[in-house]
């Protein structure tokens, strides 16, 4: 496995990719299985797998996020070594950030030539509204190491449910040719989805956290009942809501009900694909979590 801290290692590593499948695993670090299954799942789908680490500062909207991430460079490379990468991308900001980042507002933005991609409303909810400026890093780092790997397949988790919808979005709005592979959510035993942040969680807001997933299944099983569901999808993201905090060591942030194409609220239960995402805060830990609802 090669290790390439700059853009001119990586090509050179890359010199001979003619003819070969490409296949890309974007990460910030701090690797759990959840990764690990989407880089098995680039080398049985690719020749050569790339995965880059890069802690992204233009996604953070806050600080102490940005500053508390996880880091962990040698265990993770270990992982990847063991999992099978070919190629293992760990570059500074300035070699995605050539103009530099200015940290001086609310959120680090690049400087020189930003990005601009119409995200159709698919950031209108969920995320959006709580992360200013979160999908606009997303956009700016992924489009940047697209170029930079050039890929022909990039795999991401199904956890970040509206970052894959957005990814898609803008990998065909911008014209690349990269297919994009969504891959499902890997959980702890009881439950919980696995995360980065997952480490940063105290040990009773740990062993509460597996109620969120619970009360998404509990979700699940009222949204599908025949031949209708009893209540409409707003009062049962409000149940929701009710039932995650029903702990004391947690608290809902959002539990929204949406068409899982368009990302705009589903009102009925006629929409022909649903799915309820929460975002729930366990201290001050942020967890985002999601399920399939029809
Ligand atoms: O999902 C993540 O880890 C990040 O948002 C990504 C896609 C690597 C971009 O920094």
């Amino acid at each position: 496995m090669k290790i390439c801290s700059t853009i001119g290692e990586l090509n050179e590593a890359l010199k001979d990719r003619k003819d070969r499948v490409v296949g890309f695993v974007p990460t910030m670090g701090a690797l759990h299985r959840g990764h690990i299954s989407l880089v098995n799942e680039s080398i049985s789908n690719s020749d050569i797998t790339v995965v880059s680490i890069f802690v992204n500062p233009t996604q953070f909207n806050n600080p102490e996020d940005l500053s508390k991430y996880p880091r962990d460079i040698e265990g993770d490379s270990r992982l990847l070594e063991a999992a099978g990468a070919d190629i293992v991308f760990v570059p500074g900001a300035n070699e995605i950030y050539p103009g530099g980042i200015d940290f001086s507002g609310p959120i680090p933005r690049s400087v020189g030539s930003a990005r601009h991609v119409d995200l159709n409303g698919l950031d209108r909810y969920g995320e959006g509204p709580r992360r200013p400026g979160h999908f606009e890093g997303v956009v700016e780092v992924v489009s940047r190491l697209f170029d930079i790997v050039k890929p022909q397949i990039a795999f991401f988790g199904e956890k970040d449910f509206q970052q894959l919808a957005i990814i898609k979005h803008f990998t065909k709005e911008l014209g690349y040719k990269i297919e994009i592979k969504g891959c499902p959510t890997f959980r702890e035993d009881d439950g919980l989805a696995m995360s980065s942040r997952n480490l940063l969680l105290e040990p009773q807001k740990r062993r509460a956290a597996p109620l969120i997933y619970k009360s998404l299944i509990e979700a699940a099983q009222i949204a599908r009942s025949a031949p209708h569901p009893p209540i409409t999808p707003p009062e049962l993201a409000d149940i929701t809501t009710k039932k995650i905090d029903s702990s004391p060591e947690l608290k809902t942030e959002y539990a929204e009900i949406i068409n899982s194409l368009t990302l705009q609220p589903a009102e009925s239960w006629d929409e022909e694909a649903i799915t309820l995402c929460v975002a729930v805060y366990a201290g001050k830990v942020r967890l985002i979590d999601n399920i399939k609802l029809r």
